[in-house]
């Protein structure tokens, strides 16, 4: 890998938040803009909540392209930006943000990330039933995203259930015709399982039993750390993908 070199036309990308400092991005988006060829740099911008509006004119002044925002401004955001993705306004958060001709547009990825991994699997969501572990931040972008992308059904299983049944109503906003159930019987099949709550991710736990992993044809996990985690390993265990 060659070297990074900074010149005079070096873009500046960067990510918000407070704290910054345990992000993978900057080391990670670096490493790409340097494999692909791109003159850019991304750095970590640890800021407080007070100090946004001024950042936001100085990364406009600096003519800075764009940045990614963490916790704890995905929604904090929000009232700062010109305009908001369709998606990132539903969801109410913002974790990529792009200057183009109508200003700062906030959008969030984490959705559209999440079906083109599954793609790029193999794999076609459209007209499958899905069990989905969790209804929270990762719950909301995930599951809209499955539904925007023609899943003909979405059963819910959360620690807290009233979450569950909010975000079955966000969904059915979003596709009327969809078959949506909150905490069913653990004896229903399903052609993919999704995990996206933390259960899983420091302790050895898995969030379903196993006759639930049994009765699913497919698994994934949004946790990427562990890259095997114990649902997973279970169900490779079991002969599903
Ligand atoms: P994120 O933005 O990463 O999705 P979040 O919004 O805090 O984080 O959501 C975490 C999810 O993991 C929730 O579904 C949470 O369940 P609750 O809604 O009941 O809080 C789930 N979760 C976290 N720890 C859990 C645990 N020990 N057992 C079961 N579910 C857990």
């Amino acid at each position: 890998m060659t070297a990074i070199s900074i010149n005079g036309k070096t873009a500046i990308y960067g990510i918000i938040g407070n704290p910054v400092s345990h992000s993978f991005s900057p080391d990670m988006h670096t490493h790409a803009f340097q494999n692909l060829g791109i003159n850019s740099v991304y750095l970590p911008f640890p800021i407080e909540e007070d100090n946004l509006p001024f950042l936001l004119d100085a990364f406009r002044i600096t003519g800075l392209k764009g940045f990614n925002v963490t916790v704890p401004f995905k929604e904090k955001i929000i009232p700062y930006l010109d305009v908001v993705s369709k998606e990132a306004d539903i969801l109410g958060s913002v974790n990529t943000v792009i200057f183009g001709s109508s200003g700062w547009k906030g959008y969030s990825t984490d959705g559209s990330g999440f079906i083109r991994s599954i793609q790029e699997s193999g794999y076609d969501v459209s007209g499958k039933k899905v069990l989905l572990v969790g209804a929270g931040g990762s719950a909301k972008a995930v599951s809209l995203s499955l539904v925007q992308n023609q899943i003909s059904s979405i059963h819910i299983i959360n620690r807290t259930a009233k979450k569950a049944e909010k975000l079955g109503k966000i969904l059915l906003k979003e596709n009327s015709q969809l078959e949506v159930k909150v905490n069913p019987d653990s004896d229903e099949k399903y052609d993919l399982l999704v995990n996206s709550t933390s259960v899983g991710m420091q302790k050895k736990e898995c969030p379903v039993s196993d006759t639930v992993i049994q009765n699913c044809r497919r698994a994934v996990d949004i946790i990427y750390n562990p890259p095997i985690t114990p649902l997973l390993q279970k169900a490779i265990q079991n002969g599903i993908p």
